[in-house]
């Protein structure tokens, strides 16, 4: 026994260099305090952009402890600068978000505390503060109190979690996939095609049906293709509509597709990942119908501004949600309870889950609801205003956007597709702003997404000034090239 303890106790001094004492744990927090500040400081003035390989031996697992100063020197030059800057408001690329400060102290206290937020026996006050926020959620878009939902680690889990209750309620397995019937556009976000085929969905059919002029689902193509597919003696059983689509930023007709939906009894499912929370502005009206949808995802690390990694998703049928999630296992008896749907275990695939709820609650805690609202418009003015800029500097921009995100290409005469393509590489090359670029109908267009609550007039004001020096260097580029042709 002697020996034991003694061999125990020669393993804990070792060990217990994890423990942080109080004097250290100051220093440390001073020196990644000091570390935080300077990049938010320099943000303003950074690069949004910086085409830059990380060098991969900085990252090795050392033989020897480093100390703070060298490990925070590493995530500086190889973490920070390469890269996209995604807290910058110069970040106007795919769909940013920014990363509100606010919300990297519930992350701090969250990974403090380490409360086990799946279960709610473990952890009552953490799935409480989840379940207020999903309520919270369920409010601001009308759906009915005893829906369920869920907290996910962004809107491709969150999109998981809603086609798999839909799969379950239809009841869609085994020679059933094969004459089962979908319905989205082919606007709709790539994380739901990939969600079907991650949940055996891979062989139903697709139906992608046809877009207006602004990219949104024409409707009546909608209904005759379910008209055609049920003479068919095909099994339509799912409609999916977006409410911001990732591209230009549409909101198909919601209220339409839910009367098709109701005549038909199909599942209507809306991803709002990117614009759900555009209902709290001016806006509102153009999301009427989104209340009536079986189940939506919105992505609060998008529209609510907070740090990568939390979506949500409301689900109407809990019984749905809890046929694909809920297990019970013999050594979770003592969690057993009555509300299953309160442990968010029993309603994701997540058993131990991170603390995400209090990322989102603290900020909007310490802020309120008001400043997210007022960042929420000023996103919606500032893509006018750059749009108009564009315009007078002579490029075409595409048809007056739904909410934030547009895009623009320069009607050069000949070769266009290169031409843009050209000046989106020197827009990169520059990273003054960093912008991504899309096909629309066969034509290079180059995308603006304004939803970094640090997107600023003067921010535009930079990255219009960005792009005029590079649509110079282009237009050189190509009359060099006709010098030599
Ligand atoms: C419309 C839309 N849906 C879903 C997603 C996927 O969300 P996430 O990247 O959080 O998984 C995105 C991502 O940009 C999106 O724009």
């Amino acid at each position: 026994m002697d020996q034991l303890i003694k061999k125990i106790k020669a393993q804990e001094e070792i060990a217990n260099q994890l423990e942080t004492a109080l004097p250290d744990r100051e220093q440390l927090l001073e020196k990644v305090t000091e570390s935080a500040n300077q990049f938010l400081e320099n943000l303003p003035t950074a690069k949004a952009y910086q085409q830059q390989e990380p060098k991969m031996e900085s990252f090795l697992i050392p033989e020897e402890p480093k100390t703070i100063k060298e490990i925070l020197d590493i995530i500086q030059e190889e973490v920070f600068e390469p890269g996209i800057r995604a807290a910058s408001g110069g970040h106007m690329g795919y769909i940013p978000g920014g990363g509100v400060f606010s919300a990297s102290l519930g992350d701090f206290l969250a990974a403090i505390s380490n409360e086990y937020a799946g279960i709610a026996f473990a952890s009552p006050g953490a799935v409480a503060m989840e379940n207020v926020i999903i309520n919270w959620l369920k409010k601001l878009f009308s759906f009915p109190e005893n829906a369920v939902g869920n907290l996910a680690s962004g809107g491709s889990i969150s999109s998981l979690i809603a086609l798999t209750a839909a799969r379950d309620k239809y009841g869609v397995k085994n020679q059933h996939i094969l004459q089962s019937v979908i319905y989205m556009t082919p606007q709709i976000h790539h994380c739901i095609q990939k969600s079907l085929r991650i949940i055996g969905l891979e062989d139903v059919i697709i139906r992608y049906i046809p877009l207006d002029r602004h990219y949104r689902m024409d409707t009546l193509a909608l209904e005759k293709q379910i008209h055609a597919d049920k003479s068919e003696g095909l099994s339509p059983f799912l409609v999916i509509a977006s409410a911001g689509t990732t591209d230009v930023g549409a909101i198909d007709p919601l209220n339409e597709i839910a009367n098709i939906s109701e005549r038909h009894r199909l599942w209507f499912h809306v991803d709002a990942a990117y614009g759900g929370f555009f209902i709290l502005t001016s806006k509102k009206d153009k999301f009427k119908g989104i209340e009536r949808a079986d189940s939506l995802v919105v992505d609060p690390h998008k529209g609510m501004f907070l740090p990568y990694g939390i979506g949500a998703v409301l689900v109407k049928d809990a019984d749905a949600v809890l046929h694909s999630n809920l297990y019970m296992a013999n050594y979770m008896q003592d969690a057993l309870s009555e509300d299953l749907v309160k442990s968010p275990a029993n309603v994701s695939p997540e058993l131990t889950k991170h603390f995400r709820a209090l990322r989102m609650w603290l900020p909007l805690q310490l802020h309120g609801i008001t400043p997210f609202i007022a960042s929420l418009e000023e996103k919606l003015l500032l893509t006018t205003y750059f749009r108009k800029q564009l315009i007078a500097a002579g490029f075409q921009v595409g048809p007056e956007p739904e909410l934030s995100v547009s895009y623009f290409w320069f009607p050069y005469p000949k070769d266009e597709n290169d031409f843009n393509r050209r000046l989106l590489h020197h827009i990169h090359e520059d990273g003054t702003a960093f912008l991504s670029s899309t096909m629309l109908d066969g034509r290079f267009v180059i995308r603006i997404a304004i939803l970094s609550f640090r997107t600023k007039l003067e921010t535009i004001d930079k990255a219009m000034g960005m792009i005029l020096g590079c649509l110079e260097k282009t237009k050189m580029d190509f009359s060099q090239s006709e010098l030599k042709r």
